[in-house]
């Protein structure tokens, strides 16, 4: 072999052993480089080195590596333990909030139960405790009031949407609670105020005595929300069967109540419907049923993939339709000019 042929062959092999070096993982170990045959020189040996350097210097760059990895690793798992911290502290935040915020209530609450009562300042409604500047959402207890022969009260109030001073006369958000009620039910109220409930017939007959405004919020199952606002709603007596009169549409759900209007309240046992058919017994709740619906508020809560199943769901035909089942629902009123 000539001295060129040697340079070139021991230049293959530093360069395959690079190769591989690069190729494999770093960490491993190389073979030593084979002496090449024969007599050696200045040039190879020199190569020799400068491969065993190659080789030591890849082996610094792959321990390099690691630790650069191991260092990444830990920073994210720190991130990850502060994340969680952070959380957590949030949590713990909202629920000291909605402790606070149950304190002030029951603090209010016992406010307005030490207040004695004049009646020029008499409170029917959240309107007024809004304008006693109770600013909060959340239950309070309507006094009994002897001249107006109303009973002490528990209400929900919005003092939120739309400048507040809301009375909640319905709420379907939960579902456990079954709206398919006889008539002393529907009259007297029935579920719990801060899930579901109906205030009861008697009840929004007295709120409804001042010219009121009927607010309805709904929310389907992909989160979306419409409202339908009657700028003029009313509910008769029981002598009057809870007669609903309303007018006055605004909003974007679409007038599902117009259909229901002039007529008189029925339930499963008290068929006060404009049909052959007994629509609140097919329809499951109670409601003011025409033949039969255009809405129906009172129907069944049916849970998502179930909901669009069924006829007697919770329906609001001119938003969604007969045959599904709103998610969420709240009806509310407040006297019309109420002012924030
Ligand atoms: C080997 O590498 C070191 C550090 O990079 C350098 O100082 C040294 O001169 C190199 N040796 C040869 C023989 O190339
Ligand atoms: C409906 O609104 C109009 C215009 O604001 C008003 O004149 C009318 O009295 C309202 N109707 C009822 C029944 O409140
Ligand atoms: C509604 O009820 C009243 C009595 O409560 C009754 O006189 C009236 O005819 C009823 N209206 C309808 C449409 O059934
Ligand atoms: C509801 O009925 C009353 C009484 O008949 C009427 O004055 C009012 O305009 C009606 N409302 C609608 C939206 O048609
Ligand atoms: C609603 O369901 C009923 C009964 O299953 C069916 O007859 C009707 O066609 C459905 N209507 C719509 C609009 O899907």
């Amino acid at each position: 072999m000539t001295q060129m042929n040697l340079v070139m062959v021991t230049l293959g092999v530093a360069l395959l052993l690079v190769a591989e070096t690069w190729a494999q993982n770093p960490r491993k170990r190389l073979a030593p480089p084979k002496p090449p045959k024969g007599q050696c020189c200045d040039e190879v040996r020199s190569l020799k080195v400068q491969v065993a350097n190659l080789t030591s210097l890849l082996e610094e760059l792959g321990r390099k590596q690691e630790s650069d990895l191991m260092s990444i690793v830990r920073q994210i798992m720190e991130l990850d333990q502060q994340n969680r911290q952070q959380e957590a502290r949030v949590t713990e935040a909202e629920s000291k909030y909605s402790e606070i915020n149950n304190r002030v209530e029951i603090m209010q609450l016992q406010t307005l139960q030490s207040a004695t009562q004049t009646s020029s300042d008499a409170i029917y409604d959240c309107a007024s405790l809004y304008s006693k500047n109770y600013r909060i959402s959340g239950e309070y207890k309507l006094p009994k009031d002897e001249f107006l022969g109303a009973p002490e009260l528990s209400v929900y109030c919005d003092m939120e949407t739309q400048g507040g001073g809301w009375t909640l006369i319905q709420r379907r958000k939960v579902g456990l609670t079954s709206f398919n009620r006889d008539w002393k039910q529907y009259k007297n109220g029935f579920g719990s105020i801060r899930g579901d409930f109906w205030l009861g017939n008697d009840h929004i007959f007295r709120l409804t005595r001042q010219p009121s405004v009927l607010r309805i919020e709904m929310e389907d199952w992909q989160g979306e929300t419409r409202y339908a606002e009657y700028g003029y709603f009313t509910v008769g007596n029981e002598l009057n069967s809870f007669k609903l009169l309303l007018a006055n549409y605004s909003g974007n759900a679409g007038d599902s109540l117009r259909y229901h209007n002039n007529t008189n309240f029925s339930t499963n046992n008290k068929d006060n419907d404009k049909c052959v058919d007994h629509c609140a017994a097919l329809r499951k709740g109670g409601y003011w049923y025409n033949c039969c619906t255009d809405s129906n508020l009172n129907g069944v809560f049916y849970r998502y993939g179930a909901h669009t199943k069924n006829t007697d769901g919770i329906t609001w035909y001119g938003w969604h339709g007969p045959n599904y089942s709103l998610k969420r629902v709240e009806m509310k009123v407040r006297p019309v000019g109420f002012q924030p």
